[in-house]
């Protein structure tokens, strides 16, 4: 582990790691101020006290750091999706939209980075996720060095720069579930890490969405306002998933189920695709798997899954309902954690115990699977 490196390089060099738990270490040296030999537990001290990374820089540089606490501390300004929809759509609105990102993301990346520093202080240690975290602080000093926006010039090459940072950052989950992968064993705490990622995730959708909603404003899609759709149709949305779920399907098990959609399939409405195309090929992934593994006779015939939409005027509701089998009583209560998969039951890979190897799968995918995880 690389504290092994770091802490030797402090003049610490006889130290172990305690046998039995890793976020103690064992120090043998007699001048070590705090008092000799003994056991330490990391957590009591300041990550910045004694700690550098692989480049030689001191951590304590990632964790004082007036720009952005100051940044951390102001106000937030949320977009909110009616002002969106009505508002005008001629270049005057594209410049005011980059001059309001421009103040916004930097304050929203400054919290992120908050979050990076409050996680436990053996996670936070950890080379992959302190390089994410350095990956936040380079956004954003390159967000906030970039000169006042004022013209039409400006907003544009603004905009080439978040097409740029959407691109570059496009991989933080997988490395976020790297990191945790890595230091799963030093987990002690996971509430802790459950709320790091709660929020850091969905602040990450939340940036995301706001950087989408402005370079989808220039383009001046038909029926669209920024990210917005104002004429979203249910029904295509959930038959384009449904199609790619039988895809992967047919590639990972050579069948699939029909999926039959019934309900108002003719709503349409303003809505953010995005979330739901995260969100829909998931669950769709979720019952057509529970429908293959418990007809496990390839000449059985596949049950059908049925998808209702339901909408009024307020809510919508898509249902999706499958014949796989159903979730246990005793699962029910843990399917919305990020440690939760039923990926690797029939596996004897150990690292289904941990905390987050269900988030791991995502780490995993590229070799894994893409029917689950
Ligand atoms: C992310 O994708 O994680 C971001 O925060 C993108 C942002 C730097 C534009």
């Amino acid at each position: 582990y690389r504290c092994t490196t770091i802490l030797g390089s402090c003049g610490l060099s006889k130290f172990t790691f305690h046998p039995r738990d890793s976020t103690k270490v064992c120090i043998r040296n007699k001048s070590f101020k705090s008092g000799g030999d003994g056991v330490f537990d990391l957590n009591q001290y300041p990550v910045h006290s004694y700690f550098l990374n692989d480049k030689g820089k001191s951590v304590a540089s990632y964790f004082n750091d007036k720009a952005i606490d100051e940044a951390a501390a102001k106000q937030s300004v949320r977009l909110k999706t009616y002002i969106i929809l009505y508002s005008a759509r001629d270049s005057a609105h594209v410049l005011k939209s980059a001059q309001y990102l421009q103040k916004e993301l930097p304050i929203r990346i400054a919290r992120t980075i908050t979050q990076f520093r409050s996680l436990p202080f053996i996670i936070g240690c950890n080379p992959t996720i302190l390089s994410v975290h350095e990956l936040y602080i380079k956004a954003f000093y390159i967000l906030t060095e970039f000169p006042k926006i004022q013209t039409r010039e400006d907003e544009s090459r603004y905009s080439k720069l978040l097409v740029n940072l959407l691109d570059a950052y496009k991989d933080v989950v997988t490395e976020l579930a790297n990191g945790f992968k890595e230091c799963r064993r030093k987990v002690d705490n996971e509430d802790a890490i459950r709320a790091f990622l709660d929020k850091t995730l969905t602040s990450r959708l939340g940036i995301r969405m706001l950087a989408m909603h402005h370079l989808s404003l220039r383009d001046e899609k038909p029926n669209h306002v920024g990210i917005i759709n104002v004429q979203l149709q249910l029904k295509s949305v959930v038959e384009k998933w449904a199609d790619f779920t039988r895809r992967i399907a047919f590639h990972r098990y050579g069948r699939a189920p029909e999926i039959r959609l019934s309900g108002h399939v003719h709503a349409s409405f303003p809505y953010i695709q995005l979330p739901l195309d995260y969100i829909l090929p998931e669950l769709l992934k979720n019952a057509v798997r529970a429908t293959v593994e418990s007809h496990p006779n390839p000449h059985q015939l596949l049950p059908a899954i049925y998808v209702t939409i339901a909408n009024n005027d307020r809510d919508f509701i898509i249902r999706i309902s499958d014949r796989g089998g159903g979730i246990s009583h005793d699962l029910v209560s843990k399917v919305l954690q990020y440690n939760f998969t039923t990926a690797a039951e029939n596996s004897t890979d150990l690292q289904s115990e941990s905390m987050f190897s269900g988030f791991l799968d995502i780490a995993n995918s590229s070799t894994g699977c893409p029917m689950f995880g």
